[in-house]
């Protein structure tokens, strides 16, 4: 059977931005059975974050094969998963320090709302408008960045409301008022140019659509994702939390892309000065080995009662063994902080072509998280723009993908291991691929 009549039997259900065939993996880069090298500024949808293939992620993995592959945790304890814990607590905000391990990022989604449910004996949920987290039965009804994701799957489960987020570059009253909206989304902690008005419609939701004591949690995710990597203003999610501590009500934060360094500080909640009540860790835990985590204060945890969750392979040794190289390899190469330093030389090199291109409607993100949101001239979104030009740079050797509601937004996810020459490569070739 040649590659192709392989190809030709897997299922179209994956939307695939590329027909490439990798082959390996190295730090920045991916090299196809082609024979080409391609800056890979996807990074797997943001979990190689120690590069591909680190040698101390690497070695750990090979290490723990050999000793025990999977040691299932209703059954017995096992090292990895012991030494994650001590891994964690070293990172996580102060008081987070009860942990829950799943495979992936949806399931831990689910885990932390059945969590929310039992800890508040409360059923609904407020998420907000272009959130994505996940895509199982019940993270479908949480995820609204494209309705794509739920056509054709209902009935999806009740009790989940949906609240504006506070994306100010479609905000049509900093529009009609003529506020910077680069300014505004930049997450400084000074910003007070929010209009408040994503937090008057939670408000509105807790009273029109439910009641306070009926919702067990506001799930957030500190810079949306999917939906256009749009970084809120500091009020926005210092907001949710005093809503949150008005009404008893849980505040989950969704950091399964945010986390582990991508935004230039360990957690992207860290930005706005804000601790959530769960966090829900994935993708950049285990560079590539599927682990993801719940996070919470003893007092909530405590309330989650044996057998009520679980899953064979939540927490293998061999995942946990990997995620515990990879906060060695975080804080040791100061990937948090080269996340930081190399993002702003991104941001800024993009900014700058920005100002020659009425195209470029809006740069933003933090760290290495970075979104570039393609209009026309119209000002309306420019899928067709965003398309034609990542299909460019991939034939120049550099991949990136789109994400927004209309993909239109052009993202920049480097692994963390990023240097500045080839970020300067990367944004060369996007400049020339965008015509
Ligand atoms: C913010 C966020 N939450 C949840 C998920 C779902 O994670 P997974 O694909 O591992 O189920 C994703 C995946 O992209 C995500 O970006």
């Amino acid at each position: 059977m040649s590659l192709a009549d392989q190809k030709a039997h897997l299922s179209p259900v994956w939307a695939r931005y590329n027909d490439i065939i990798v082959d390996r993996g190295e730090g920045v880069m991916l090299y196809g059975d082609d024979g080409r090298a391609y800056y890979d500024f996807t990074c797997g949808i943001g979990v190689t974050n120690t590069g591909h293939c680190h040698p101390r992620v690497v070695a750990a993995i090979r290490e723990q094969a050999g000793l025990l592959l999977h040691g299932q945790a209703n059954i017995v304890y096992h090292k990895p998963m012991l030494r994650l814990v001590e891994g964690l607590r070293q990172v996580v905000p102060s008081g987070i320090d009860a942990f829950f391990f799943s495979n992936s990022g949806a399931e831990a989604v689910e885990g932390a709302l059945k969590l929310a449910r039992h800890a508040t004996g409360r059923t609904d949920v407020i998420v907000f408008d272009g959130g994505f987290h996940g895509r199982t039965a019940g993270t479908m009804a949480l995820t609204t960045s494209k309705g794509k994701y739920r056509s054709g799957y209902a009935p999806l489960p009740s009790g989940v409301h949906v609240a504006p987020y506070a994306y100010c570059f479609n905000c049509a009253i900093a529009k009609a008022a003529g506020r910077n909206t680069a300014e505004m989304s930049a997450g400084a902690p000074a910003d007070s140019g929010c209009c408040g008005d994503p937090l008057r419609r939670v408000e509105h939701i807790l009273h029109a659509n439910t009641t306070p004591d009926d919702v067990a949690a506001i799930l957030v995710e500190p810079v949306l994702g999917e939906g256009g990597y749009v970084m809120p203003p500091a009020s926005f999610i210092r907001g949710l939390r005093a809503i949150c501590d008005k009404y008893g009500i849980m505040l989950i934060a969704d950091e399964v892309q945010t986390g582990f360094g991508r935004t230039g500080k360990f957690f992207a909640m860290e930005h706005y000065g804000v601790t959530a009540d769960i966090i829900v860790a994935a993708k950049g835990l285990a560079s590539g080995l599927p682990l993801s985590a719940v996070m919470t204060r003893q007092e909530i945890m405590q309330k989650w009662h044996a057998g009520t969750h679980g899953g064979t392979y939540g927490g293998n040794a061999l995942a946990c063994a990997a995620a515990v190289a990879t906060l060695d390899v975080i804080i040791e190469e100061r990937l948090v902080e080269n996340a930081a330093a190399m993002g702003a030389v991104l941001k800024g090199e993009l900014s700058e072509l920005q100002q020659n291109n009425p195209l470029i409607g809006d740069v933003r993100g933090a760290g290495l998280m970075i979104g570039v949101e393609l209009i026309d001239e119209a000002g309306a979104p420019n899928a067709a723009l965003a398309k034609r030009t990542i299909a460019a740079c991939r034939e120049m050797g550099l991949l990136v993908i789109t994400c927004g509601t209309y993909d239109n937004v052009v993202r920049f996810i480097p692994p963390l291991v990023v240097n500045d020459d080839q970020i300067h490569t990367a944004v060369g070739i996007f400049r020339q691929a965008l015509v």
